[in-house]
């Protein structure tokens, strides 16, 4: 197997703790050597190998590991964000407009659009995501969703509790039973993880709960979404049941913090959503500090948050929820595989996936000095190139 050098980085996050300096365990001058789609080797620069792509002093990243999205959807809710902008509500009942669009795309249909959505995720520096079902809603449809998420990841997540389907406005509870029987039996074997959205307007503890050890039984990790819309029980029942993750954690009471501090659920922090709902932004430090797990995701959806900008996300995580530089960095990387229980992402050290970015800057401090400018220079997945905007990663 040839080798791959990235030469010449004038500083590389590695996320290996002592490896190198501070937070990042940053180490300067390096190379990085590739082989066989993973890390080998992290070396002075100037190291030998069969191939050699110079970064002319810039700084390499682990990739992004979006933990939470959405990406498998048809239709346009542009209406709806430009209605909130002009003083409307965000409501879980949106979701609906989604699925109308959804039911009716063919497989085909979505995975097209999904790719497209994709694309634009490891244009910005994302190397790996999850992808949940969740527009759908009806057993056809909640499966070809997941099927098609599983064209794009290893890490499909179930989301047939997104919300109560119209259908089923009168009988939420005859639609907990389908999820939790017929659709979880058909979308278990294409899926690693469920997950609910336990929210005034979706569902409440019990239905949440019965969806989880539901999900459980089948062999499923659990995820919850909770307290985005305000306080609520999605956090702490999701370290009670032991949920890999809980996200949004928008809305978090004393209560939430110590039950996380607690236990080992990641709280995932989605700051593009709170942007485009005008939710106010959590204070992560609060999270931080009482020493719970937390990570960043970008939640693309086309209702909440349609960015694959994780750039975006560690810039508000930044300025508006007291998170250090280097913590929102963190988060976003080996934060996010932590919240998919992967010990193969977010780091960039020998034995871990070679999912790398360059970015066109001289330190990841410029991803929150230069908000909204595409700094990624280059993305590799498993040490190939799968974006760059230099010709010579392609040589
Ligand atoms: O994570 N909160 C629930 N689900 C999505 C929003 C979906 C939508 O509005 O279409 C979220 O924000």
């Amino acid at each position: 197997m040839s080798s791959l050098v990235i030469d010449n980085i004038g500083l590389l996050v590695t996320n290996q703790p002592s490896r190198g300096e501070g937070p990042l365990d940053i180490v300067r001058d390096a190379a990085l050597v590739f082989e066989d789609g993973m890390v080998t080797a992290v070396e002075p620069a100037g190291a030998a190998g069969d191939e050699r792509f110079d970064a002319g002093g810039r700084c390499v990243i682990p990739g992004f590991v979006d933990s939470h999205t959405h990406l498998v959807f048809a239709g346009d809710r542009a209406d709806e964000f430009a209605a909130r902008m002009a003083g409307r509500p965000y409501e879980a009942g949106g979701i609906r407009v989604t699925t109308e669009a959804t039911r009716t795309a063919t497989s085909s249909e979505l995975t097209a659009l999904t790719r497209v959505r994709h694309a634009e995720a490891i244009r910005a520096g994302i190397t790996h995501l999850e992808i949940k079902s969740g527009y759908g809603l009806d057993l056809a449809a909640e499966e070809r969703c997941c099927a098609v998420a599983r064209g794009f990841t290893d890490d499909v997540t179930f989301l047939g509790a997104h919300v109560v389907p119209s259908e089923y406005e009168d009988r939420p509870d005859a639609y907990v039973d389908l999820v939790c029987g017929e659709m979880l039996t058909a979308c278990a074997p294409l899926s690693r993880w469920i997950d609910v959205f336990c929210e005034k307007g979706a569902f409440d503890a019990d239905q949440s709960r019965a969806v989880l050890l539901a999900g459980r039984a089948a062999g499923l990790g659990l995820r919850v979404h909770g307290n985005q819309l305000g306080p609520g029980p999605g956090v702490r029942l999701a370290v009670e049941l032991g949920a890999a993750s809980v996200d949004h954690c928008t809305y978090l009471e004393d209560a939430d913090i110590e039950a996380l501090a607690s236990g080992d659920t990641v709280a995932t922090f989605l700051p593009a959503a709170d942007f485009s709902t005008r939710q106010p932004y959590p204070n992560a430090r609060r999270v931080i500090d009482a020493g719970a797990s937390y990570a960043i995701a970008t939640n693309c959806n086309p209702g909440s948050s349609y960015t694959t900008s994780m750039s975006f996300s560690i810039a508000l995580a930044v300025r508006e929820m007291h998170m250090t530089i280097e913590e929102a960095l963190l988060a976003a990387t080996l934060g996010g595989a932590r919240a998919l229980r992967r010990g193969d992402l977010g780091r960039l050290s020998p034995g871990s996936r070679a999912d790398a970015v360059l970015l066109d800057a001289p330190s990841y401090t410029h991803l929150v000095y230069r908000p909204g400018v595409p700094l990624v220079a280059a993305t590799w997945i498993e040490g190939i190139p799968r974006w760059s905007t230099e010709p010579t990663v392609w040589a």
